[in-house]
């Protein structure tokens, strides 16, 4: 998978030279370039904002340089445009919808996607007019609350996504029961010794029982997301909740009425 990512921040990407992904682009599995938007302007200040127009706070990044460096990603694409393939274009933002493992694992398939990370109060808007000439353009936001810049919100999506594509990650079955892969939360780990300050292994994990071992994740899967994200356990396909499933549930708060998982008690929407 090829990735690009425009921004004058360049440096706050180092991070993506480290660990799991640092180790991808060394092999060649992942070919990621960061851009720095200053060396796509003209003038001797290297100027990428200006003020807005309509009046208001704060300042708005100018379309020239976007135009330009966006120009070179696309001609460079390793995209096939025939038939009117194009490269994703993702611009984080707040006023994006919300990026999701669902959506990591959409992106992982896309052979070259490009970030645009904003600063300041924003990209003029025709950047991105111009931009879906050649890209898919998607907004996304990575959770609602607001961060200086999209370089922060690059860093978790390029993780997200990179460590999906094969080989990036070692072992390919922990990518199969971690948190969001089913629709829950992970189920709770251990590791030695056994018995440790006082605060012991639950005594299954011990048992070598594999069936036993499978009922007890399951059900922890089930309560910690019945207490942490209510939100989740109602958009659980109730057909696909064995006896023990329900029974799991009904002890953390929900019943299944007319083949849905519905609160006891109302959810708080939070
Ligand atoms: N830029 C500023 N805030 C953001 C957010 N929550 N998600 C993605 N990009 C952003």
């Amino acid at each position: 998978m090829r990735i690009d990512v425009v921004s004058i921040f360049p440096e706050y990407l180092a991070a993506l030279d480290l660990s799991l992904i640092g180790k991808a682009r060394r092999e060649n599995v992942l070919d990621l370039n960061v851009h720095d938007l200053r060396d796509y302007t003209h003038d001797r200040h290297r100027t990428v904002d200006d003020t807005p127009y309509g009046g208001g706070a704060g300042m708005v990044m100018k379309p020239e340089p976007w135009a330009a460096a966006l120009g070179r990603i696309a001609v460079e694409s390793p995209v096939d445009k025939t038939g009117g393939n194009k490269p994703i274009l993702i611009v984080p933002s707040p006023a994006g919808a919300v990026f999701t493992q669902e959506m990591a694992y959409e992106l992982a398939e896309a052979p070259h996607l490009a970030f645009a990370c904003g600063r300041y109060e924003g990209i003029d808007e025709r950047v991105i007019e111009f931009a879906a000439e050649s890209f898919d353009v998607r907004p996304v936001s990575i959770g609602d609350y607001v961060l200086n810049g999209g370089e922060v919100a690059v860093l978790a999506m390029v993780e997200a996504i990179g460590r999906l594509i094969p080989g990036v990650v070692g072992n390919p079955e922990s990518l199969v029961e971690e948190s969001h892969s089913d629709g829950l939360l992970e189920y709770p780990v251990y590791t030695k010794p056994a018995s440790w300050e006082g605060h012991e292994v639950p005594e299954v994990l011990l048992s070598g029982n594999h069936g036993k071992i499978a009922r007890f994740r399951r059900t922890k899967q089930l309560e910690r997301t019945a207490v942490r994200r209510p939100d989740l356990i109602v958009q659980l396909d109730a057909s696909k909740l064995n006896r023990h499933d329900r029974d799991a549930l009904w002890h953390s708060g929900f019943a299944i009425v007319d083949g849905k998982v519905v609160a006891k008690e109302p959810v708080d929407p939070a």
